[in-house]
C-alpha cells in the first residue's frame, strides 16, 4: 500500500461531547494538524443528541485545546474552523442523509477525495445501528475509502462479540474495521516487537528453556470514577485482561513474523492467542484470583471502598483486581507461566513487564547459604518508559561477593499519562490504512473464549469482598498465586527496581 503522509479525510466522531471525544480524539487531532501531519484538506464532523451549532463545537474544541495545551499559536482558529456539527438522532435515516449531504459539501470545500473515517466514540449498543444505518444510506459507497474505528468495549462476552461483529460486517470488510485498543498505541507497547527481533541478546533465550517466567503488571490508583453504571457491567477482567493485557501477552509471546507486515504480525498474534491454555469453570480458582476494593488511602487521601462508589451497588461482586496465571501451550512456553495482574486503587499507576530469566544450573558465585539474584528484563511501559536488565556483578572491593546491577535505559516520557499520544499514533494510522496496532477480528474472538470461563465462575459464585484496602496492591492471593510456584512480584512498590 502507497502511504500517503498528510492523509485528506473527514472524520465523523460520533459522540463529540463525550468525555473520549474531549480528552483524546480533539487533542489528538489538534496535535496531527500542529505537527503537520494531517493535510489542509481535512474536515471533522462531530455528531451528537444535542442541539448545538457549528459554533458552540468550535468554542468546545477551541476551549478543550486551551485546557489541555494552554495558550495555543494563532492557527487555532484556522484549525477550528474545520469543525463541523450535526444533531443527530442515530436511528433516523433523515440523520444520516444530512451528514450524507454535509460530507458532500465538505469534500468539496476542503478537496477531499472522499476518504471518510467514521469514530464511533460512543455508547456500544449503537454500534451496530450506526454501522448498518451508514450503509444503507449510501454513506459507505464512496469514491475514496471508508474506515470505521471502534472503540472498546467490543462486546461482554463472546456470543455478544460475535453478534456485534456479524452487525458491523455487514456494512464494513474486516479491512475496513479498525477496533482500537489504546495500549497498542503506546510507545513502549510497540517497543517490545523491537526490543525482542532486533537484539541477538534476547531472542535466542526467548523461550522456556531460559526464561522462568513473565509477569505484567497494570496498576492504577484512580477509582471508577463517574464511570461506576459501565464498569459494574465490566470489572477488570472485561475492562483491562481480555483487551490490553491479552495484548501485551500476544506481543510478548509471539514467533518472530516473516515480514513487518499487518497480516504477517497479526497472524503471529493469532496464533499465541490460539495456544492460550483454556481454563474451565470449575478450575478457575487454581490460575485468578479476584479483588475488591474497600476504604483505603491513596497518595495520602482517603477514598471509599468501591462499594460506596457513584452508580455502584452497595452489594456489588464486581471485581476491581484480577491476577491470573496464563499459560501458553506451544513448544516455545510450555511450562512457562505468564502472571498477570491489574487492578483499580493500588499504591501506584504502573504499566511494567518483568521477564525473570531462569538462573544458571550451577552458578558458581552464589554459596550453599546465599540467594542470587535472578537476571531480569524489565520493560517500562508507563508512566515511566525505558528498559532496566538485571544483571549480576561483583562488589567492588576485595571480598568477591555478588551483587546485581542494574543498566537501565529510559525514555524521556512527555507526558506520564501517555494516552493521547497513543491515540494520536493510532489515529494517523487509521488516517494511513495501517492497521497493524489495531485488534483484527480473530483476536478479539480468541480473547473472549479464554475469559468467558473465568466470568462465568465469576458470576456464578460471590467474591469474599472487599478484599484489598485501597493504596495497597491487592488482595493477598495474589502473591499467594505466585509463592505456590516459588516466585514473586517483582515490583510492589513505587521504589523496587525502578
Ligand atoms: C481503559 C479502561 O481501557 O484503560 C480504564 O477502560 C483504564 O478503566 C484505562 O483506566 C487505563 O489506561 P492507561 O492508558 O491509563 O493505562
Amino acid at each position: 500500500m502507497t502511504m500517503v503522509l498528510e492523509p485528506k479525510t473527514t472524520i465523523v466522531i460520533f459522540g463529540i461531547s463525550g468525555d473520549l471525544a474531549k480528552r483524546k480524539l480533539i487533542p489528538s487531532i489538534y496535535n496531527l494538524y500542529n505537527k503537520g501531519k494531517l493535510s489542509k484538506h481535512f474536515a471533522v464532523v462531530g455528531i451528537g443528541r444535542r442541539e448545538w451549532t457549528n459554533e458552540i463545537i468550535r468554542e468546545m474544541v477551541c476551549n478543550t485545546i486551551t485546557d489541555i495545551f494552554g495558550n495555543t499559536t494563532s492557527d487555532m482558529t484556522d484549525f477550528c474552523e474545520h469543525f463541523y456539527y450535526l444533531t443527530f438522532d442515530v436511528t433516523s435515516d433523515y440523520s444520516y442523509s444530512n451528514l450524507h449531504t454535509l460530507l458532500k459539501e465538505l469534500e468539496e470545500k476542503y478537496k477531499i477525495p472522499e476518504n471518510r473515517i467514521n469514530y464511533l466514540a460512543m455508547a456500544p449498543e449503537f454500534f451496530g445501528t450506526i454501522a448498518s444505518k451508514l450503509k444503507e444510506n449510501g454513506l459507505t459507497n464512496t469514491n475514496g475509502w471508508t474506515r470505521l474505528v471502534i472503540e472498546k468495549p467490543f462486546g461482554h462476552d463472546l456470543r455478544s462479540a460475535q453478534q456485534l461483529n456479524r452487525e458491523i460486517r455487514e456494512a464494513f470488510s474486516e479491512e475496513e474495521i479498525y477496533r482500537i485498543d489504546h495500549y497498542l498505541g503506546k510507545e513502549m507497547v510497540q517497543n517490545i516487537e523491537v526490543i525482542r527481533f532486533a537484539n541477538v541478546l534476547f531472542e535466542p533465550l526467548w523461550n522456556n528453556r531460559y526464561i522462568s517466567n513473565v509477569q505484567i503488571t497494570s496498576s492504577e490508583t484512580l477509582g471508577v470514577e463517574e464511570r461506576g453504571g459501565y464498569y459494574e457491567t465490566s470489572g477488570a477482567l472485561r475492562d483491562m485482561v481480555q483487551n490490553h493485557i491479552l495484548q501485551m501477552v500476544s506481543l510478548l509471546a509471539m514467533d518472530p513474523p516473516i515480514r513487518l507486515t499487518t497480516d504477517e504480525i497479526r497472524s503471529e498474534k493469532i496464533k499465541v492467542l490460539r495456544a492460550l491454555r483454556h481454563i474451565s469453570v470449575n478450575n478457575v480458582d487454581s490460575y485468578f484470583v479476584r479483588g475488591q476494593y474497600d476504604e483505603g488511602k491513596v497518595n495520602g487521601k482517603v477514598v471509599p471502598r468501591y462499594r460506596n462508589e457513584n452508580k455502584v451497588d452497595p452489594s456489588s461482586n464486581t471485581e476491581t483486581f484480577v491476577a491470573g496465571k496464563i499459560f501458553i501451550d506451544n513448544h516455545r512456553w510450555a511450562g512457562v507461566p505468564f502472571y498477570i495482574r491489574t487492578g483499580k486503587r493500588l499504591s501506584f499507576k504502573s504499566t511494567k513487564i518483568v521477564v525473570q530469566f531462569k538462573e544458571l544450573p550451577m552458578n558458581l558465585y552464589f554459596h550453599d547459604n546465599e540467594v542470587g539474584h535472578p537476571n531480569l528484563l524489565i520493560i517500562h511501559i508507563q508512566p515511566d518508559e525505558g528498559i532496566t536488565l538485571m544483571l549480576n556483578g561483583k562488589k567492588i572491593g576485595p571480598s568477591g561477593e555478588t551483587t546485581p546491577v542494574q543498566l537501565d535505559y529510559s525514555n524521556n516520557s512527555i507526558d506520564s499519562f501517555n494516552t493521547p499520544e497513543a491515540y494520536e499514533r493510532l489515529l494517523h494510522d487509521c488516517m494511513l490504512g495501517d492497521a497493524t496496532n489495531f485488534t483484527h477480528w480473530d483476536e478479539v474472538e480468541l480473547s473472549w473464549k479464554f475469559i468467558d470461563s473465568i466470568s462465568t465462575a465469576w458470576e456464578e459464585t460471590r467474591g469474599n469482598f472487599p478484599n484489598y484496602k485501597a493504596g495497597t496492591m491487592g488482595p493477598n492471593e495474589s502473591e499467594y498465586l505466585l509463592e505456590k510456584d516459588g516466585f514473586r512480584w517483582w515490583l510492589f512498590s513505587t521504589n523496587e527496581n525502578e
